[in-house]
């Protein structure tokens, strides 16, 4: 593959053009969007605006493509599916410098997000090779005799509207669109704004693997101007999400009959208890916290420690945060990078701001250059500071002083969010009590939260989402069970 493999799909003046019918096409529009890199405010290209009449085509073409997808075989589809694989990791290192400069992901990490989602599509294309259906006899309800068979297969929903957020444009574009693909489904690609261009670049790997015209289509233009036209229109036969609760909620208010699938916000506490090991517990915490800056939903969002261990808790992290490097993502061993944009390095100053007022102790950081916000520590935090419920979306931690499990339970469960949660401790009797009890989609015990494994089920309650991810488990949403029952007469 040359280095112009990508030419395509944009213009000599870097305007993106979207994929359409196997083609890449300009808007009629006229209209565009300028993306600038969070990390310099180059320019670094431009994404067209597409009208509600555009997106009605791309959702209408995808309809009419979903019919012939159906019925390649699997086998077929999941060769596409490893071909696209195989481009992904052949241009890692390209697509990784596009994803860096858009978002600002740190070298080392927009790296792995393009492997990841290489390893990602090509399990599921194995994954969806391995679902079976099932015979049901009727003869095990009472009053029904042998004579009824019930032939269970899986069949695909029709077009998926997958919308992805800034944090992972490729990756969380990618884990929508693969499983949609290998159940049968087409799929219309709504990427962010920001990060548009790293989700076109997949989209072209998927069409540059032999995908069928029209499988997979992409529209871009801002979410507040084309997404509730494309959320509720009717040929949308179902919606895979991933962004904020605000939006979410939206979604699903002005949604009728349309299954959702929401993976949405979160404030995953990190719970330590009297003897976890603290050197690992720290390990866990700051990378679970900073890592990309805090931008991901995963992220350890408070600690709540137990009083006779914070102080030494305490005096680790603020060794460690203290060493992290911060500045040009890439750079060798950033980690604290720009904010996505100014609103959101605001909304962080403006938390810190609140937790300054009501008496909180800072201990590292509280500082901004732009919108670097440097990773900051807050210790004693209590419950009346926003810090300790809303979700900051960067490098920001607030240490909660708890003096018994049970209080560390409350606290946990009386946020509105659900998705994650981690428990530090030696002790496996007081780790499955906390399990049991937190309301939240997975508890990971001496590990910061995180969605990988991939083919693990990751989910949230709550606030924190509706539906599962995780491959089988996105496959299993994004089909459908049906049933062929056999009534047969020469059997009793
Ligand atoms: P966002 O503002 O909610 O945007 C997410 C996506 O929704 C973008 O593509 C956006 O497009 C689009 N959108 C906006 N308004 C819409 C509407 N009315 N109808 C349809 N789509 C619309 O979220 P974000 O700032 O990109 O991402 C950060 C949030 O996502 C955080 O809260 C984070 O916790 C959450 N998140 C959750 C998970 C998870 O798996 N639980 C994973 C990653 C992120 P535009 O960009 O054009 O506005
Ligand atoms: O931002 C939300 C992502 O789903 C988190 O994924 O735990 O692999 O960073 P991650």
């Amino acid at each position: 593959m040359t280095k112009d493999t990508f030419k395509n799909l944009k213009d000599e003046n870097k305007t993106y053009k979207n994929l359409y019918d196997g083609y890449w096409k300009e808007s009629k529009s006229g209209k565009y969007t300028e993306i600038f890199s969070p990390i310099d405010n180059s320019l670094i290209g431009k994404i067209q605006s597409m009208n509600k009449d555009e997106v009605d085509k791309a959702i209408m073409n995808s309809k009419e493509a979903q019919v012939l997808w159906q019925e390649i075989p699997v086998n077929r589809r999941s060769d596409i599916l490893n071909r696209a694989a195989d481009i992904l990791y052949e241009k890692a290192e390209e697509l990784a410098e596009i994803l860096t400069m858009e978002i600002a992901k740190d070298r080392k990490s927009s790296i792995s997000e393009i492997q990841r989602s290489a390893d990602y599509i090509r399990f599921t294309a194995d994954a969806a090779k391995n679902l079976e259906g099932e015979t049901i006899p009727g003869d095990s309800f009472p009053g029904t005799k042998r004579n009824k068979i019930s032939v269970v297969t899986r069949v695909p929903l029709g077009v998926v509207l997958a919308i992805s957020p800034f944090n992972y444009p490729v990756n969380l574009s990618a884990s929508k669109i693969a499983p949609a693909l290998m159940a049968g489904n087409s799929v219309v690609l709504k990427p962010p704004t920001q990060g548009a261009i790293s989700a076109l670049y997949l989209a072209e790997v998927f069409n540059m693997a032999g995908l069928p015209k029209g499988v997979l289509n992409t529209i871009t233009g801002r979410g507040s101007e084309i997404g509730d036209y494309s959320v509720t229109h009717k040929e949308v036969d179902f919606i895979n999400f991933t962004g904020s609760t605000e939006v979410g909620q939206h979604i699903s208010r002005i949604t009728t009959m349309k299954p959702l699938l929401l993976e949405l916000g979160g404030k995953d506490a990190a719970i330590v208890l009297e003897d976890a090991d603290l050197d690992i517990t720290v390990d866990n915490i700051v990378s679970g916290a900073y890592s990309y800056s805090g931008q991901r939903c995963t992220a350890v969002k408070r600690v709540l420690v137990m009083q006779s261990v914070a102080d030494m808790l305490v005096e680790k992290l603020k060794d460690k945060i203290s060493k992290l490097k911060s500045g040009d993502p890439r750079e060798e061993a950033v980690i604290i990078t720009p904010l996505i944009n100014k609103a959101s390095a605001d909304f962080v100053m403006g938390l810190m701001e609140d937790a300054d007022k009501k008496g909180a102790k800072l201990l590292v950081g509280g500082k901004r250059d732009g919108n670097l916000v440097y990773p900051t520590l807050y210790d004693n935090v209590t419950l009346d500071m926003r810090l300790a419920w809303e979700e900051p979306f960067g490098p920001i931690l607030p240490i909660i002083r708890i003096k018994s499990i049970d209080e560390a339970i409350n606290i946990a469960n009386e946020s509105d969010y659900g998705l994650q949660s981690s428990v530090f401790t030696k002790d496996i009797d007081k780790a499955f009590y906390i399990a049991n009890k937190l309301e939240v989609g997975t508890v990971q015990i001496n590990n910061k939260p995180e969605r990988g494994p991939d083919h693990f089920p990751f989910l949230g309650v709550k606030s924190s989402g509706m539906g599962i991810q995780g491959i089988r488990y996105s496959i299993e949403a994004m089909s459908r069970p049906k049933a062929v029952v056999f009534n047969l007469n020469n059997v009793e």
